[in-house]
């Protein structure tokens, strides 16, 4: 996800600076070749040698180190840099950087910088709420700088309240969105994910083996490429991906009402949910005795949710999924045409590597022009991007 990319992090001073260990891992984990640069106060928390382990860097923490700057020659960090992130960022550096002081490596670096700064500050919640800290933070935001915001919690301090810093993997969700291309902007997109449950009794449902995965990765590609999105889930086992508004739902019905409350306001849908085809005839109000040797459990038809959106798509993209097991081109093509819907992703839920659960799938993009993509296996992230790169392009057609 960030391979290539040279990422400048930034260590201050504060009982939050191991914290920026963890993020340094998840930077290093998703292909970024981070550089660390630690304030003189940084070390007093954690070593450089720590951060130097894990990102099989040098740590830089001198403004003027004469073996370093022969090492490095002439390339200096400020231009090598895609990304500076500042993870924990103090009053006193945010001070400096809003009043142009560059006194140290960090300063200096940043301010010689023409890559995108992402601030993570951490501080006492009475240093945050300084109105001169606040229009320092303002200063530096009307600069283009970002901000992860502080978020409430037991700060070291003792105190309780706003200051504490945001958790490396948001911090880290921030970063990557940052070095990603905003191409979707001006989307709105409600995204469906997951599986459904439909009640049998009290203690025991149907449901399929869907993770969410799928529906959640493209939830995630499509907040990082600047969509507003809305995620409506059946039950999983994933926490809600960062900056979408979330909205869980037990049955296919509950999953019908939330899309339906909600179609009027998207641009585009993609229904990547494990819906329910039928659920109970009726839901036992006690669980149900063990009987006989047999028991039959009557059925009826839930409705089919990306059915009635194909018939009044009212200005909205469409895309929807099909699993299948056998006859996959045949059976997708059919449900592309009967489900009306602008781009269908057909995958063969028993290919090794596609489908429930794994973190890759084999999808084939069947368009209504006919044009049958197969991109083979990738990760799923990989082809939620697929997904919208081509969502991006039908969007643009209809516009023009
Ligand atoms: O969640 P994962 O573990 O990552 O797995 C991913 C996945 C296999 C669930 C995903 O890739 C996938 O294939 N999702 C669609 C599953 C499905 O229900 O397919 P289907 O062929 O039964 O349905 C076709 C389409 O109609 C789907 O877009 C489905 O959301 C929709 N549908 C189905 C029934 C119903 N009552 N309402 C619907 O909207």
């Amino acid at each position: 996800m960030l391979h290539g990319k040279t990422i400048v992090l930034g260590v201050t001073g504060g009982i939050a600076a191991y914290k920026g260990v963890e993020l340094l891992r998840l930077l290093t984990k998703a292909g970024a070749d981070v550089h660390v640069i630690m304030t003189r106060s940084a070390q007093e928390f954690v070593t450089p040698l720590t951060f130097q382990t894990l990102s099989h860097n040098p740590v830089h923490t001198e403004l003027f180190n004469l073996i370093a700057e022969q090492e490095i020659g002439h390339i200096s960090l400020a231009d090598r840099a895609d990304l500076f992130v500042i993870a924990p960022a103090t009053a006193n550096v945010i001070g400096k950087l809003a009043n142009g002081i560059a006194d140290d490596m960090l300063t200096t670096t940043v301010m010689a910088t023409r890559a995108p700064v992402l601030l993570a500050p951490a501080m006492n919640v009475n240093m945050y709420r300084n109105p001169m800290y606040q229009e320092n933070e303002e200063r530096l935001r009307r600069y283009g700088y970002l901000f992860v915001n502080a978020v409430k919690g037991e700060l070291a301090c003792g105190w309780e309240g706003e200051g504490k810093l945001q958790s490396p993997e948001i911090i880290f969700e921030e970063a990557v969105t940052a070095l990603t291309p905003s191409d979707l902007v001006a989307e709105r997109l409600l995204i469906t994910a997951g599986p459904t449950r439909e009640e049998i009794d009290p203690v025991r449902y149907i449901s399929n083996y869907s993770s969410g995965k799928m529906g959640y990765a493209i939830a995630r590609a499509a907040r990082r490429r600047g969509a507003q999105v809305t995620l409506v889930s059946g039950p999983t086992a994933l926490p809600a991906p960062w900056g979408v508004t979330f909205v869980p739902v037990e049955s296919a019905g509950e999953m019908y009402d939330a899309v339906m409350a909600r179609v009027g306001e998207s641009s585009v849908v993609i229904k990547a949910a494990a819906v329910a085809d039928y659920r109970p005839v009726a839901r036992a109000g006690e669980k149900l005795k063990k009987q006989g040797e047999r028991i039959t459990l009557e059925l009826v038809k839930n409705r089919d949710i990306l059915t009635e959106l194909g018939r009044n798509k009212n200005g909205a993209l469409l895309v929807g999924f099909a699993a299948e097991t056998t006859e996959l081109l045949a059976n997708a093509r059919k449900k592309l045409m009967e489900k009306n819907v602008d781009l269908l992703v057909a995958n063969d839920v028993t290919e090794a590597g596609a489908g429930f659960s794994v973190e890759t799938n084999i999808v084939r993009l069947l368009h209504r022009n006919g044009r049958v993509e197969e991109p083979g296996i990738l990760s799923k992230e990989a082809v939620a991007n697929l997904i919208l790169d081509r969502v991006a392009e039908l969007r643009k057609d209809k516009e023009s």
